[in-house]
C-alpha cells in the first residue's frame, strides 16, 4: 500500500527526484554498492566488494578507520578492505561502506536541516535497529542497520529538490512542536516518506528497504516486510525520545508498548516483550558520544542552517 497522494503530486515528486541521479557528486560506488547489498550473501564475492571500494580511496580509508570504531567492533584498524571483510564479515563491511558513501552521496550545501543532527539521527536509528535485532535474534542485523540508516532518506530529497517548501515545513514543526511528518503534510501536502519512496524506487532498492523508507511512520500500512518496518519505526521513536531526533523537542506522547508497531513486531518475535526498555535507552544514551564521533569522522558535518 503506497501513501495516498494525488497522481499529479506523485508525478511531480518522481520527476524532480529523477534529477538527483544525474548529480555529479554521487560517488561512483554508491549505486553499485546498494545493488550488491540487495543480493543474497552467497552471491556476493569478496573480490567484487574490494574492487568496488578501490575506485574511491577516500571511502576505502574512511571505511578502514570506521571499522576500528567502538560501534563496529575491531580494536585496531584493519590494513585492507579484504582483511576487514575477514575480521568483520562481508555484510558488516558492506554496511560500513554504505555509511561512508552516504556522507559523500549527499553533499552538504544549504541544507534546511542541520546535517549533524540528521546524520546522528540516521546513524543512531541504524545502531538501534541492529541492537534491537540482536536482542530479538533477527537473522539479518545488517539489513536492519541499512534500513535504519536509509529510513529518512526522503528528508535529504526534500532538502535537495524542495528546499523552500521543506524549510517552511521545518519552521512549522519547530513552532508547533509537532512531528516532522505532520508538519510536512500540513504545509507541503506530502512528506519525506513519499519523496523517499520515489528515490528508493528510482534506485531500484530491494522491496523491504522501499517498504521501510515509505512506511516507517505507519508500519501497519506496509504490505511487505512488516516486522522490519515496525523495527525501524520503534528505533526511530526511541532515537527521537532520547535526544537523537531532528533537533527540536516534539510534544508527542509516546508509549512504545502500545504503539501498533510493537504488536506487529511482537507477533513474530516474542522476545520483544522481554526487552528491558529502560536499560535499552540507557545503552543508547551511552552510545550517543560514539555516534557523534562517527558522524564527525564520516560526514564532517558541522553547519547549522536553521
Ligand atoms: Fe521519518
Ligand atoms: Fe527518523
Amino acid at each position: 500500500m503506497t501513501p495516498l497522494l494525488a497522481p499529479s503530486v506523485s508525478a511531480q515528486i518522481r520527476g524532480r527526484v529523477s534529477e538527483i541521479e544525474t548529480l555529479p557528486t554521487i560517488p561512483t560506488i554508491f549505486l553499485p554498492l546498494l545493488k550488491l547489498l540487495n543480493l543474497p550473501l552467497e552471491q556476493v564475492k569478496v573480490d567484487d566488494v574490494v574492487k568496488l571500494v578501490s575506485y574511491d580511496n577516500t571511502i576505502a580509508a574512511q571505511c578502514l578507520r570506521m571499522a576500528s570504531s567502538p560501534l563496529f567492533g575491531l580494536a585496531k584498524a584493519p590494513e585492507s578492505i579484504k582483511s576487514a571483510v575477514i575480521s568483520l564479515g562481508l555484510r558488516r563491511v558492506q554496511t560500513i561502506l554504505l555509511t561512508c558513501s552516504m556522507g559523500r552521496g549527499f553533499p552538504i550545501k544549504d541544507w534546511t536541516i542541520d546535517p549533524t543532527v540528521f546524520w546522528k539521527h540516521s546513524l543512531g536509528c541504524a545502531m538501534v535497529c541492529r541492537k534491537l535485532s540482536d536482542k530479538l535474534a533477527i537473522a539479518d542485523g545488517e539489513k536492519a542497520y541499512m534500513a535504519g540508516l536509509l529510513h529518512d532518506i526522503g528528508i535529504l530529497v526534500n532538502c535537495m529538490v524542495f528546499p523552500r517548501e521543506f524549510a517552511a515545513a521545518m519552521a512549522h514543526a519547530f513552532r508547533e512542536l509537532i512531528t516532522l511528518e505532520e508538519a510536512e503534510l500540513a504545509t507541503m501536502g506530502f512528506c519525506h516518506c513519499d519523496t523517499g519512496l520515489a528515490l528508493a524506487q528510482n534506485w531500484h532498492l530491494a522491496e523491504d528497504m522501499i517498504q521501510a523508507i515509505a512506511h516507517h511512520h505507519r508500519p501497519e500500512c506496509s504490505d511487505a516486510a512488516q516486522p522490519l518496518v515496525a523495527l525501524v519505526h520503534l528505533s526511530d521513536l526511541l532515537c527521537r525520545m532520547r535526544n537523537l531526533g531532528y533537533g527540536y523537542y516534539e510534544r508527542q506522547r509516546v508509549d512504545m508498548t502500545h504503539d501498533p508497531a510493537w504488536a506487529i513486531l511482537a507477533k513474530d518475535y516474542r522476545a520483544l516483550d522481554q526487552v528491558d526498555l529502560v536499560r535499552f535507552t540507557f545503552e543508547l544514551d551511552e552510545a550517543v558520544e560514539e555516534i557523534s564521533e562517527v558522524v564527525g569522522m564520516i560526514f564532517g558535518a558541522t553547519r547549522t542552517v536553521i
